[in-house]
C-alpha cells in the first residue's frame, strides 16, 4: 500500500505561527481600546504581522501540495517567497491609491460625464490618517470629476477621534454623495450628519435627481445591507431609494455591498456602484470573498444591472495588497 510522506515543517514556520497566535489577536484587541492612539505603531506592526502570516500560510499550503508529488524541493523557498511578497505587498504605502479609468456606455445625455468613486478608505487605521486623506483629496482634485461618490467604510476608528480627520473632504467642490458601510456602524457615531456638514448628499434609502442636457440622472443610495444588525430601527431598502415618479433617463444606485443587487425586488437601476470586497486585498483571499459576494472586483451584469465592485481606496488590517490595488475610480460616459 502506498504511503504519503510529509517533510517536517521548518522551525521558522513554527515560530511564526506561535508568535502570530498571540500578536495578531492582541493588536486587534488593542485597536478597540483607549490605548489605540498611543500604541498606534504597535497595532500597525500587529497588522503587518497578520499580513505576513497570511502570505506564509498560503505558501505553506503550496508546499504541502508539492510534498504530495514525487519532487525534491527544499522548503526554504517558502521563507524567501514570504519575504519578497510581503515587501512587495507593502509598496501601496508609498504609491498611495491610483487613478483607474473606465469607459461606460450610457445614454446620449450623459456623454462626457465623469463620475469618480472612492470606497473603503478606512480612515482612522494606524497609517490612514489626515495626511493620507489629503493625498486622496489632492488626487481627486487633479482628476477634476463632475460627480464624486463614496460607497461606505469611510472610517475605522471611534467617532471623536476620526471625525476631525475628515476635514479634507470639504475641499471637494464637485457635487458629492455618500452612503454608509458596515464599519460606520461597528464604530458608532452619527457619520451621516458629519458627512452632511462636509457638504455631501447623504443618501439613506433616498435619491437626488440631476438635470443634464434637459434630461434627468437619478442617483440613489442605501445604508449598508447589515444596518439592521446594528440599529434595529434602520433598514437598507434599495426599492424605496430608487422609487420615483419623475421621468429619468439613467439610474445609479450606491450601495456598500455588491450583494445589495439581490435586495431589488421591484425597482431597477442601470448601474450599481459598490465596494466592501477590497478585491480580496491579499491573494487568494478573494476566493472567500466570492463565497459572500456576487462580484469581487470590476463589473458584472446581474439581473440586467451593471454591478461594479470597487477594490477600495484604503485597506483594512494589514497595510498590504497582493494582486489587488488601492484605487480611485473614474467612470467616463461615452
Ligand atoms: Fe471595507
Amino acid at each position: 500500500m502506498a504511503t504519503l510522506s510529509y517533510s517536517t515543517p521548518p522551525m521558522w514556520l513554527g515560530v511564526t505561527i506561535a508568535v502570530g497566535a498571540v500578536f495578531m489577536p492582541g493588536s486587534l484587541m488593542l485597536s478597540m481600546t483607549s490605548l489605540r492612539e498611543r500604541l498606534r505603531y504597535v497595532i500597525l506592526a500587529g497588522y503587518i504581522w497578520m499580513g505576513v502570516f497570511f502570505i506564509a500560510f498560503f505558501f505553506a499550503f503550496i508546499q504541502m501540495m508539492i510534498s504530495l508529488l514525487p519532487l525534491e524541493i527544499h522548503s526554504s523557498w517558502m521563507l524567501w517567497a514570504t519575504l519578497v511578497i510581503s515587501i512587495w505587498s507593502l509598496r501601496i504605502n508609498i504609491l498611495g491609491p491610483q487613478i483607474v479609468n473606465h469607459k461606460l456606455k450610457g445614454p446620449d445625455f450623459l456623454r462626457g460625464l465623469r463620475v469618480l468613486q472612492i470606497s473603503d478608505l478606512h480612515v482612522g487605521m494606524p497609517n490612514l490618517r489626515q495626511t493620507w486623506l489629503q493625498t486622496v483629496v489632492d488626487r481627486i482634485k487633479t482628476a477634476a470629476p463632475d460627480l464624486v461618490m463614496i460607497t461606505g467604510d469611510l472610517v475605522d476608528a471611534p467617532f471623536d477621534e476620526t471625525s476631525p480627520l475628515l476635514d479634507p473632504l470639504s475641499q471637494i467642490t464637485a457635487p458629492k454623495f455618500y452612503v454608509t458601510g458596515n464599519h460606520e456602524y461597528i464604530r458608532g457615531g452619527d457619520w451621516e450628519a458629519r458627512l452632511h456638514n462636509l457638504g455631501f448628499h447623504v443618501l439613506h434609502n433616498s435619491h437626488e435627481v440631476i438635470e443634464r442636457n434637459s434630461e434627468k440622472l437619478l442617483i440613489a443610495g442605501v445604508p449598508d445591507q447589515r444596518v439592521n444588525g446594528f440599529r434595529t430601527n434602520l433598514e437598507s431598502n434599495p426599492d424605496k431609494a430608487l422609487k420615483t415618479s419623475e421621468n429619468v433617463g439613467y439610474k445609479i444606485l450606491l450601495a456598500h455591498e455588491p450583494s445589495s443587487v439581490f435586495d431589488l425586488t421591484v425597482e431597477k437601476c442601470d448601474l450599481l456602484l459598490s465596494g466592501h470586497t477590497h478585491g480580496g486585498q491579499i491573494f487568494p483571499f478573494g476566493i472567500f470573498v466570492r463565497m459572500q459576494q456576487p462580484v469581487v472586483s470590476g463589473f458584472k451584469k446581474i439581473n440586467g444591472i451593471n454591478v461594479f465592485a470597487h477594490q477600495g481606496t484604503g485597506f483594512w488590517g494589514p497595510p498590504m495588497r497582493w494582486f489587488t490595488r488601492c484605487e480611485i475610480v473614474v467612470f467616463e460616459f461615452i
